[in-house]
């Protein structure tokens, strides 16, 4: 791979032995993927922030770092909420750890701000054509397919070493020939909410990492941002999908060619719902991804003047819940919980709960592999009635 001078002093060390290392990784990565350089990125997302997934090796090898981000950098979730962690049943030494790593973290000068959706709460992390590093399968999903940047789904280590060195590989998601369709999916149903999920469910296990081109034909179908989000998320968990289009909504594709065609309707969105019944859910979690401000508007809405008869958690970036401190106060008065900085998939506090009722594709692909708990789907107000005692 081409290296430019500067580039070349960073590799042979010459601005010290952090940036060495983390030149390192991209060289590494960029030789692999057959990368002809390095690109500048806008951004970084970083994920590996939960100390159940990284474990001491990760915070050992995070805190060894030294210097400072080179580009605007922001956190996945970690997996507690960083002031609530006692009310979500963390354990102290959990907790003592997962805030080393966060210290890690912000000694690097990376953003505080543990979210999935970034693009929810800084607009200038991403623009149409920048080129980003990001990490988490949803906000990388969003960022190609919505927003029309460019990233691959980094890893943790890999999205560090962009984030102090301020560039990536020019390879895979960031070069338009890998951005062309691979599925036509002609979708014949009304889509609604939590709908999205059960389609990008769907289609994520039919076309694995593929580039899905979706044609809604249902009448009153026409996603917004959080049906876009939603969407995206469970195709990136049930397949690794990392860029989609939808005609006439999001950004088109630079070209088409032969495609694989599938067709789906309302009987095969509802085998998503008939195969994760609600039965026996001990818990509902929303907020996968963290919930946007209007989210969380309905979600008050629902909830407003009931008292749940279950633990019910609502996870969303923190900025968001103190953009909107009445929405939080009426979810809260009901008896659920707003959890910042965390979900119910990063967080283990999750784990002892035995069933979740979900109103994400997302989550549901996730729970039962990554925290060991049942899934049941349902739209949004189904999960609200089912905290609520009323199913
Ligand atoms: Fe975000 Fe956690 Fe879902 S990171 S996309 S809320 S699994």
């Amino acid at each position: 791979m081409y290296l430019s001078p500067e580039e070349e002093a960073i590799y042979q060390g010459e601005r010290g032995e952090t940036l060495r290392r983390m030149m390192e990784i991209l060289v590494a990565l960029g030789d692999i993927y057959g990368a002809e350089r390095l690109v500048p990125v806008r951004s970084v997302q970083i994920a590996g922030v939960s100390y159940k997934n990284i474990g001491e090796a990760g915070l050992e090898w995070i805190s060894d770092l030294e210097g400072q981000v080179a580009v605007p950098s922001i956190l996945n979730p970690a997996g507690m909420d960083l002031c609530r962690w006692r009310e979500m049943g963390i354990d102290a030494q959990f907790a003592e750890k997962q805030q080393q790593t966060i210290e890690a973290y912000r000694k690097l000068g990376v953003s505080i701000d543990c979210t999935c959706t970034p693009y929810q709460i800084y607009d200038a992390l991403a623009s149409p054509g920048d080129h980003l590093a990001w990490s988490e399968s949803s906000a990388v999903s969003y960022a190609n397919s919505v927003i029309g940047a460019r990233t691959n789904r980094e890893g943790g280590p890999s999205a560090l070493a962009a984030a102090l060195v301020g560039k990536t590989a020019l390879y895979g998601y960031h070069l338009d020939e890998n951005r062309r369709p691979t599925h036509l999916i002609e979708v014949d149903s009304d889509l609604r909410g939590s709908d999205y999920g059960a389609l990008g469910y769907l289609v994520g296990g039919m076309v694995k990492d593929g580039v899905p081109f979706f044609r809604l034909r249902g009448l009153h179908t026409r996603p917004g941002r959080d049906e876009l989000k939603a969407l995206g998320a469970s195709m990136a968990a049930s397949g690794s999908v990392a860029l989609y289009y939808v005609e006439n909504v999001t950004p088109a594709p630079p070209a088409r060619g032969a495609e694989e065609k599938i067709s789906l309707g309302q009987k095969d969105i509802q085998e998503v719902y008939a195969a994760h019944p609600a039965e026996g859910v001990k818990a509902v979690a929303l907020g996968c991804p963290h919930c946007s401000a209007a989210e969380l508007a309905r979600i008050a809405r629902l909830l407003e003047g009931g008292k749940v008869v279950m633990e019910m958690w609502v996870c969303t970036a923190r900025k968001t819940a103190e953009q909107n401190p009445h929405l939080v106060r009426i979810i809260e008065e009901s008896g659920a919980r707003v959890y910042c900085d965390t979900c119910m998939v990063v967080s283990p506090a999750a784990e002892r709960l035995e069933k979740i009722m979900v109103n994400s594709g997302k989550a549901l692909a996730y729970l039962p592999g990554l925290a060991g708990v049942k899934a049941g789907l349902g739209s949004l107000e189904e999960c609200v009635d089912a905290a609520l005692g009323r199913r």
